[in-house]
């Protein structure tokens, strides 16, 4: 399989970090730092407020603006909610889903997980579907079973159209915010499985254009040891992305 074919993205995920000042502020030290990559995709999520101080600042780049969260109806009475066009109206193209914070924290199940993919891609945003085992499940061997649920029961549920313009994040939680990165052979390992279960669900043709990053304690100094696995196809980076000299360092990590 030639990664060449996947081209690759490299997500910054600022969860809840940044104003509005502080969005500009980096953006003026990141935008002239990338500017010149070609070799990927490259992808900020900032909380919401930042999220249009993001996308000016981004405008006529080659910067793409996510947010990390939504709801799946429309409009309506739903207290702190925010919908797929009211993102996409801000400029978003881009959402993350399901990270294991959400699932965590704030009760997104592998129904809601479904639910919001669904009104990404139906608002022509590309979803970034997260995966991941929690180490007690890797240590007791069940990190396959715990993928393959949230698979099945996220994007293993669309259509094959729908899930042509999916993208998957396997971050492991174990790995999250710890500085306890899985080896590149251990993420590319779980990759292969993911794109084992979307050739068995979907077909091979999809499984080999879907797009799989990996995510968890993403730095600039083992970016390039995870890229260099084929089954990686970019990375999804939390802490890392908030310094914007750090960030871009991830970015250029093939030079
Ligand atoms: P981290 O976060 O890079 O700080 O481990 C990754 C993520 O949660 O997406």
């Amino acid at each position: 399989m030639s990664q060449t074919k996947r081209r690759r993205v490299i997500a910054g995920n600022w969860k809840m970090f940044k104003t509005q000042a502080e969005t500009r502020a980096f953006f003026s030290t990141f935008v002239p730092l990338v500017s010149a990559s070609r070799h990927c995709s490259i992808v900020v999520a900032p909380p919401f407020t930042a999220i249009p101080a993001a996308v000016a600042a981004a405008k006529n780049t080659n910067i793409a603006i996510s947010a990390q969260n939504l709801h799946w109806e429309k409009e309506g009475a739903f207290t702190g909610e925010i919908s797929t066009g009211m993102l996409v109206e801000a400029g978003c193209r881009y959402v993350i889903i399901g990270h294991s914070e959400r699932r965590q924290f704030f009760g997104d199940t592998e129904e809601t997980v479904a639910k919001k993919t669904k009104a990404a891609l139906a608002a022509g945003l590309t979803p970034v579907v997260c995966v991941g085992e929690h180490l007690s499940h890797r240590e007791s061997g069940q990190t396959h079973k715990i993928c393959k649920a949230q698979f099945d029961g996220g994007p293993g549920l669309l259509t094959p159209d729908e899930f042509s313009r999916v993208l998957i994040a396997y971050e492991p939680v174990w790995a999250i915010g710890t500085g306890r990165t899985a080896t590149p052979e251990m993420a590319a390992e779980v990759h292969k499985f993911l794109r084992q279960l979307a050739a068995e669900k979907f077909s091979a043709k999809l499984a080999e254009a879907l797009r799989i990053l990996y995510g968890g304690s993403v730095k600039p100094d083992n970016i390039k040891g995870l890229m260099a696995q084929e089954e990686l196809d970019g990375a999804l980076v939390g802490g890392a992305s908030l310094d914007a000299k750090s960030f871009a360092s991830i970015v250029n990590f093939t030079s």
